[in-house]
């Protein structure tokens, strides 16, 4: 976090030369422009508000949006699936071999180190270089889209020593569902999956998006911008928070204990995951939005333990900081509900936005810029060379 001092931006004038507004963390800096997805009151996707594609599109629907620009008809979302689908159950045999043998040699290593290296290693074989054509972007788009979650499976497996299982035909969605918990999922847990993904699919300029535009602006390629921005999500106060959530409310255990692990946690000058957003102060729609659906998925369930003490720990949180949930808070508790485990969940989510960084990258090729911000200087002044 940052001290009060540099919360704004700030116009500074040193050695008599004026410096451009500063503010630590860019908040509130607007970096570039972009028709992929608007924060502004309501979250939309081109347009779409994101309610609407949540509870009537499914993830390819969606990521073929992004991708194009629109809505796929009929024919066109069959062969977009298809095609994906192939991807999936192809994974490149360099890749597999790569990850067989990492997985001898640390079985422990995060699934996100997995997808990180798995996407590098693609870029080599691919000879990816420069970026090409739209055209040829949007075949990589395609591929990746198919690939990662096969990655995902496969390091899944063979870090536990398995073969690797086959990949079930299905949407994106079902399969993955499957595959992550070794049975045919219903059809409500698919749906509540599936709008997990949707959710996270896209949004703006958050870090690991605008670290995959920074790589592209350079003149680098699509394997290299995406191997960054899988980098950047992985961290706890990005990605890495969805699986974060979930320890802390096992940590918590009970309602009962809510109240002092809130207050121990914020005299520590801890954040609780899940709480808290750079862009929306007054609560982020997709939180509002998905908790209800995990509220309703879990009714009658023993899930509904966990559910009243998340609503505890949201009360506690509002009183005390005013701050509300993110993405984050119910998506861990979605992915928990349907059995599976916490060190999947971030995974899941680079699944979910390879489809919303893809669009990015293809964006900022087509209309480029070299993305290269100023620094202040608050080091040394001048001095003379002397050794110590
Ligand atoms: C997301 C996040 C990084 C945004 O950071 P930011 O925009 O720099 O937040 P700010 O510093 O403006 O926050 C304002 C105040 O709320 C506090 N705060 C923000 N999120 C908090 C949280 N989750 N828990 C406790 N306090 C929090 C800050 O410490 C700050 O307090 P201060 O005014 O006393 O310094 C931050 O809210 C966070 O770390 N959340 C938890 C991680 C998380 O859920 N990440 C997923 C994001 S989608």
């Amino acid at each position: 976090m940052h001290s009060s001092s540099e919360k704004s931006a700030a116009s500074v004038t040193a050695a008599g030369k004026d410096i451009p507004d500063f503010s630590k963390g860019l908040a509130g800096i607007v970096a570039g422009r972009t028709a992929i997805c608007s924060l502004d009151g309501n979250l939309r996707y081109r347009g779409y508000s994101i309610e609407s594609l949540a509870t009537n599109g499914d993830f390819e629907e969606v990521a073929y949006l992004l991708l194009y620009g629109e809505l796929p008809s009929t024919t066109e979302h069959r062969g977009f699936c298809q095609r994906i689908a192939a991807a999936a159950s192809s994974l490149d045999p360099a890749v597999t071999a790569a990850l067989a043998e990492l997985a001898r040699r640390s079985p422990s290593a995060s699934p996100m180190d997995a997808l990180r290296t798995g996407v590098s290693i693609l870029g080599q074989i691919e000879l990816d270089q420069t970026p090409g054509s739209r055209e040829s972007l949007l075949a990589q788009a395609e591929c990746l889209l198919g690939q990662v979650p096969a990655m995902l499976v496969a390091w899944i497996d063979l870090s536990a020593g398995r073969a690797i299982a086959p990949w079930p035909a299905g949407t994106i969605a079902s399969s993955l569902l499957e595959r992550l918990t070794g049975r045919v999922p219903s059809a409500n847990g698919v749906a509540a999956f599936g709008s997990t993904l949707v959710f996270y699919a896209e949004h703006e300029f958050n870090a690991s998006t605008f670290a995959a535009r920074t790589v592209v602006s350079t003149g680098s390629d699509m394997h290299s911008g995406i191997t960054a921005a899988i980098g950047a999500l992985k961290g706890p106060l990005h990605g890495g928070a969805n699986e974060q959530v979930l320890e802390q409310l096992t940590q918590i255990a009970s309602t009962d204990r809510a109240e002092a692990w809130v207050s121990e946690q914020l005299a520590a000058k801890h954040v609780v995951m899940g709480f808290g957003h750079r862009v929306y102060k007054d609560g982020d729609v997709r939180a509002t939005l998905l908790g209800k659906m995990c509220r309703t998925m879990v009714r009658g369930t023993s899930g509904e333990e966990l559910e009243r003490l998340a609503e505890r720990v949201e009360q506690i949180m509002l009183e005390r900081k005013k701050l509300k949930p993110n993405l984050d808070w119910p998506a861990a508790r979605v992915y928990h509900a349907l059995g599976l485990p916490v060190r999947v969940f971030t995974p899941i989510f680079v699944v979910a936005r390879m489809s919303g960084w893809a669009a990015h990258i293809i964006e900022q090729i087509g209309d480029n810029r070299l993305i290269r911000p100023m620094s202040l200087y608050c080091g040394p002044a001048p001095r003379e060379y002397r050794r110590p």
